[in-house]
């Protein structure tokens, strides 16, 4: 199908690895694998001071899988010939910020980090495939973090200023959708991602002050970035990105119903409604004055955001979720906990599979802010098979591919929701964000690695690389 674009993503923390002593270190550095037993999957996710100290230290007897990732930096010249082959139309990727600046602050980029890059685009534009940017996956430049207390400072967004106009400087003619800030959202939820906040101990939350002024900050960075692009004549688009969930209320109940706006409210669109409507919206004033959080906010600040709002829509959406105001036999979805959805069917992680979500969501999304949609992240996360003649056979991830494409194309030709495109997440296997581990694997392309780090790192391609090429191929 013509104006569609098919894709595939990484990120990258979980796929480059190259951790040499040159790139420096960030927040997904510190986080080891810890074997899932105890509820490990978010054992994996606090960055307490303990934890960074033990990450620091060299005689820690941890495995810390992002520091490898699936070997990106040493496969990258093979990855994007894969990627060529596939005939993605586009390809999202993201940079490291500490391997262009490896403490965060420095005034010139690491020679090293800019080559690495400079590979990657020059291919891409050389062979017509589009690019997705993700500036920021998660990862904030650890002295960032130990020195300025990460995305609550305001010195933050100045530094983020310096790291994205190199990038526009240096790649900006090649760039097709630029995207500030992965999954905006979970910073909320999950704020050992991409705010940089640390937490005193397991035990002490974060406080919403913190978590929300960081956020501000990152919508201010988002409006700056726009503007400078605009005056520095950067082409390509800006997009606002959250992580969706599709939320079901578990009966009829009215207060279960209201309970479900308002969680999706806060969890999911406030992001969303700020980036790309250019205001905070109605519903957090009283949020904030219930959790005591007052922001620092400036005239200037509210200009930029009115002025600077982003120009398409794009979220992850992987399954959906329920919301019950009883007690209710719960489940994973991606860095959340939910409410088993007894029609359906959920991944071994739990995540409850949705097809007809996907297409609710494209709806409502569209609906809310009537500017083009993208799907920038979705697949399915499973447990893969690599056989003695070096085959995987993943029908499971071709089926959970059709059912999502079926729905994305009734979203668009039944109900003419505005979607662009689809990237498929973790084209090429990478480490799992969620639980810091190689069983769980999203690519089309398999990696030979395990867990702890062992295996070969070689490349094989799954079914699934056969499928999703001659459907792409169909698609023109
Ligand atoms: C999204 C992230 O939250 O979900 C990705 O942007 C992540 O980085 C993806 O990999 C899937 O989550 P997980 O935990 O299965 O890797």
């Amino acid at each position: 199908m013509k104006n569609f674009l098919w894709g595939g993503a990484t990120s990258s923390a979980q796929y480059e690895g190259g951790f040499d002593g040159r790139k420096g270190m960030d927040t997904q550095d510190c986080r080891p694998y810890l074997p899932r037993t105890n509820n490990a999957t978010t054992a994996t996710r606090l960055l307490t001071r303990q934890v960074i100290d033990e990450a620091k230290n060299i005689q820690s007897t941890y495995y810390y899988p992002f520091r490898k990732g699936t070997d990106g930096f040493g496969h990258v010249e093979e990855d994007l010939e894969l990627i060529k082959e596939l005939g993605l139309d586009i390809y999202r990727f993201s940079i490291s910020w500490a391997r262009l600046f490896p403490k965060g602050d420095e005034l010139v980029p690491d020679p090293v980090g800019v080559a690495y890059y400079d590979r990657i685009f020059n291919f891409l534009t050389q062979h017509h495939i589009k690019i997705f940017l993700s500036v920021t996956h998660y990862a904030v430049p650890l002295y960032l973090v130990e020195t300025y207390g990460g995305w609550k400072s305001k010195r933050m967004i100045d530094f983020y200023m310096r790291y994205i106009t190199f990038i526009f400087k240096r790649w900006g003619h090649a760039v097709d959708y630029w995207l500030p800030f992965n999954e905006i959202n979970t910073g909320f939820f999950s704020p050992f991602n991409g705010t940089g906040l640390i937490r005193e101990d397991a035990q002490t939350p974060y406080r919403y002050q913190d978590v929300f002024q960081s956020l501000h900050n990152q919508f201010v960075a988002n409006a700056r970035a726009i503007k400078q692009a605009r005056e520095m004549g950067i082409r390509g688009q800006f997009g606002a990105m959250i992580a969706c969930f599709c939320y079901y209320p578990m009966s009829a109940k009215p207060q279960e119903n209201l309970k479900m706006v308002q969680e999706e409210q806060i969890n999911q669109w406030f992001c969303a409604d700020v980036l790309m409507n250019g205001k905070y919206p109605y519903y957090m004033t009283p949020f904030f004055k219930k959790h005591d959080v007052a922001l620092e906010f400036s005239d200037e600040e509210r200009e930029l955001l009115q002025n600077y709002s982003c120009d398409f829509m794009s979220f992850s959406y992987y399954s959906s979720s329920v919301i019950s105001i009883d007690e209710a036999p719960k489940t994973a979805g991606n860095l959340v906990v939910t409410t088993k959805n007894p029609y359906l069917v959920a991944s071994e992680w739990g995540w409850q599979i949705d097809p007809v979500g996907l297409r609710t969501t494209l709806n409502k999304a569209y609906d809310r802010y009537q500017k083009p949609v993208l799907i920038c992240e979705n697949g399915l996360g499973a447990k893969d098979e690599l056989t003695a003649d070096g085959k995987v056979h993943d029908e499971y991830r071709i089926d959970y591919f059709k059912s999502h494409f079926d729905e994305i194309m009734k979203a668009k030709h039944e109900d003419n929701v505005d979607v662009f495109g689809y990237i498929a997440w973790g084209i090429i296997d990478i480490v799992s964000a969620g639980s810091c581990e190689m069983d769980k694997r999203y690519g089309v392309v398999y990696v030979d690695a395990d867990n702890y780090g062992n295996g070969t790192y070689k490349r094989y391609k799954k079914d699934s690389f056969a499928w999703y090429k001659q459907f792409i191929q169909s698609q023109k």
